[in-house]
């Protein structure tokens, strides 16, 4: 993957440096300030591009980056100064969470993924979307898809004993139980073919609107520091507990528009595997967890807050894109192909 397209100040401040030498770079320009509370830091292209830019060179890197920017101090010192709005700004959104004790971890989160009340995207998934819709549906995920369960992953050499197996469980599933091509982000791969979308890793960020690219950025935040272990397993949890109706829906869609089996075998796997999932999640991660953390309860409950909150976000801005005739990605002409 090369580096995306700049989209303001931050992010052209940041691709400048990534294009230089790290070795060889003594002193850099001062980077931008965030420019400040507009619009929420979630609908902020250029701040949600400068902060995945710097998340990824923590994942796969980019072709045309040098591997040693990852941990230079320069490129540290800014996405420090990305993080201190993105977590206030969580903050705001996810609210306070609710006091819960240890013990009544497995039933909040449960409370909380079936209030619902969010926009249904996936209801309109499954009874009308056109094909182009679901086409940029598919290039939105994609961004997250083909990387599914890796920030998770940070979790692992976090934890111990049976909260540790708990994990390792659910990502072992999430890996295809060591076989290629049963991996997640492999069948979700066969839905963008089926699409006639590009199903190689990063294509569509370029496409993608600073809400797409959040859903990423909250969980590479909670996944690359320790401190925020307990919300990466809240969020997870979450996702689990949230995802068997939609995937449903979505496999209905696909199959209304045509899909066959292999293409909608991602959705129709997420209904089988997470209705383990959200079991393991609830009460052996987050519960377990919570048994030997009691200090991380509030944590855990406000990674499951942010992981509702912006993929509603993210479902509003595509149903509100769609209600007006529009794409709802930034270039349309991305996932055009589709139709
Ligand atoms: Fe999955
Ligand atoms: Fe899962």
């Amino acid at each position: 993957m090369k580096i995306p397209p700049a989209r303001g100040r931050l992010s052209a401040w940041l691709f400048a440096t990534l294009s230089g030498d790290p070795e060889g770079t003594i002193v850099l320009p001062e980077p931008p300030r965030s420019s400040g509370a507009l619009q929420p830091a979630w609908h902020d292209d250029d701040f949600q591009l400068a902060l995945w830019v710097c998340y990824e060179l923590h994942y796969r890197g980019f072709d045309d980056v040098h591997e040693n920017w990852q941990w230079h101090p320069a490129v540290v010192a800014f996405q420090v100064e990305l993080e201190r709005r993105w977590v206030a700004s969580l903050r705001a959104l996810a609210g306070e969470p609710a006091a819960v004790t240890p013990r009544a971890v497995p039933g909040a989160l449960r409370e909380l993924a079936q209030a619902g009340g969010g926009p249904d995207l996936a209801g309109y998934l499954a009874r009308e979307a056109s094909r182009e819709q679901f086409a940029e549906f598919a290039a939105h995920r994609s961004v997250y898809q083909l990387k599914e369960a890796d920030p998770h992953t940070f979790g692992i050499p976090r934890l111990d004993g049976a909260v540790k197996a708990a994990l390792v469980e659910i990502q072992a599933d999430e890996y295809g139980g060591g076989q290629a091509g049963r991996m997640h982000a492999e069948l979700f791969r066969a839905t963008l073919r089926w699409l006639g979308l590009d199903d190689s890793y990063g294509h569509y960020v370029p496409a993608a609107p600073a809400v797409t690219l959040a859903v990423s950025n909250l969980m590479s935040l909670f996944a690359l520091h320790r401190r925020w272990t307990g919300a990466l397993l809240g969020h997870l949890a979450a996702l689990e507990m949230t995802s068997t109706k939609p995937n449903r829906l979505y496999a209905a869609g696909a199959r209304r528009l045509g899909a066959d089996e292999p293409a909608r075998r991602y959705f129709e796997e997420h209904v089988e595997a997470d209705a383990v999932h959200e079991q393991i999640a609830a009460h052996d991660l987050c519960g377990g967890y919570a048994s030997t953390r009691p200090a991380a309860t509030a944590g855990i409950m406000f990674g499951a807050e942010c992981c509702l909150a912006i993929d509603d976000e993210l479902a509003r801005h595509l149903l509100t894109c769609w209600e007006t005739g529009q794409s709802s990605l930034l270039c349309p002409a991305a996932s055009r192909n589709a139709a």
